[in-house]
């Protein structure tokens, strides 16, 4: 099969070549990938970058050969003991999902909701589960929350979970060229961040996708007991990454009666599940900004790393 690896790390190291195709162990399927999303997150993989990821990833080399993680596929293989059968269609997490065929824990991936095609299902998993645990943390019921960085894959979720979970009132904050498609998606207003400070304004949470603002501007912003959700903090250095800036603001957070929250997101069957709720409801869609094949793959790293995607970002295997 053909599929996008690497065996060092560094995005000059990415090669498009033959693997064998896979074969499902216990509890586990096989998927035929129809599309994959690109994240950040593939991009630290790749890079290898900030270093400190590869206590986890591989000290010298990857750990992971294939690249990639969010997919949608038909599954075509299962392996003993797997709930799923041959030809249901699915999204969510691969152990490799920038190649023709992927392996999936039965309980990382559910049915793709019908009417979504397979380039916006495979959107969903990792930007999807995170705008959903963001809004969660933020408990943003009758609240006045704003989304820093609403128009990117885990903003433009984030602004239509939050109004589908009774927020009050949704403030979007972007640029000027995507101030129409995050009022479309629902956002009650828009800040362009070129010309207007949404600090000025009092909210009781921040998702922050950005982090293009202080920890005391967001504090500011924020009413007593206001919710600071942390997922996209400013780059830092080549070691440590953005560690020490998230350790200080939650350390600040100790001492004050505003909350900053960071977590890592986890994929589980039951977060994609209300993913597909939503998205069968109505609440829910996929913006995509553009489709890559494989053979762009570098290309499709570029516009990941500029972190001007608008929506999601397309890998066709
Ligand atoms: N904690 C976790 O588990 C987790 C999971 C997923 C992602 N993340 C992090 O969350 C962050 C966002 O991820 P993503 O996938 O949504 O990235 P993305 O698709 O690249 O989106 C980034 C967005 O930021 C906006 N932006 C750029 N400069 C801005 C500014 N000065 N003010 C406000 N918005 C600005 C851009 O909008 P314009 O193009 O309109 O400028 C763009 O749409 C990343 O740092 C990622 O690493 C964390």
């Amino acid at each position: 099969m053909r599929a996008a690896t690497q065996t060092r790390y560094g995005l000059d190291a990415i090669e498009i070549g033959d693997r064998p195709i896979p074969e499902p162990g216990p509890a586990q399927v096989r998927v035929r990938i129809e599309a994959a999303a690109i994240n950040p997150a593939d991009w630290h993989m790749a890079s290898g970058r900030p270093s400190f990821l590869r206590l986890t990833e591989g000290l010298r080399t990857p750990r992971k050969e294939i690249l990639g993680a969010d997919m949608a596929g038909v599954v075509d293989a299962v392996g003993e003991g797997s709930t799923w059968r041959v030809g249901d269609e699915v999204f969510g997490g691969s152990k490799g999902a920038f190649a023709e065929f992927g392996l999936c824990a039965d309980d990382r991936i559910a049915t793709r909701p019908a009417g979504m095609s397979f380039a916006e299902a495979a959107g969903l998993p990792i930007a999807g589960v995170t705008a959903l645990q963001a809004v969660e943390h933020a408990a943003v019921e009758g609240k006045r929350v704003v989304v820093n960085g609403a128009s990117g894959g885990v903003g433009h979720y984030a602004i239509q979970i939050a109004k589908a979970s009774g927020a009050s009132h949704v403030a979007g904050v972007c640029s000027a060229s995507n101030v129409a498609m995050v009022n479309d998606l629902g956002a009650d207003e828009v800040y362009d961040y070129a010309t207007d400070d949404f600090t000025a304004d009092r909210f009781d949470a921040v998702i922050d996708c950005a982090g293009s603002r202080t920890g005391s501007e967001i504090r500011r912003c924020l009413t007593p007991e206001g919710r600071w959700v942390l997922l996209g903090p400013p780059k830092g250095g080549r070691v440590l990454g953005p560690l020490p800036f998230v350790l200080r603001q939650l350390s600040r957070s100790l001492f004050s009666k505003t909350k900053t929250i960071a977590f890592v997101a986890e994929e589980t069957d039951e977060r994609l599940r209300r993913l597909g709720d939503l998205v069968r409801n109505g609440q829910l869609q996929t913006v995509i900004d553009k489709e890559y094949g494989l053979a762009d793959l570098r290309t499709a790293f570029d516009h990941v790393e500029s972190a001007r995607a608008r929506g999601k970002l397309i890998i066709r295997v």
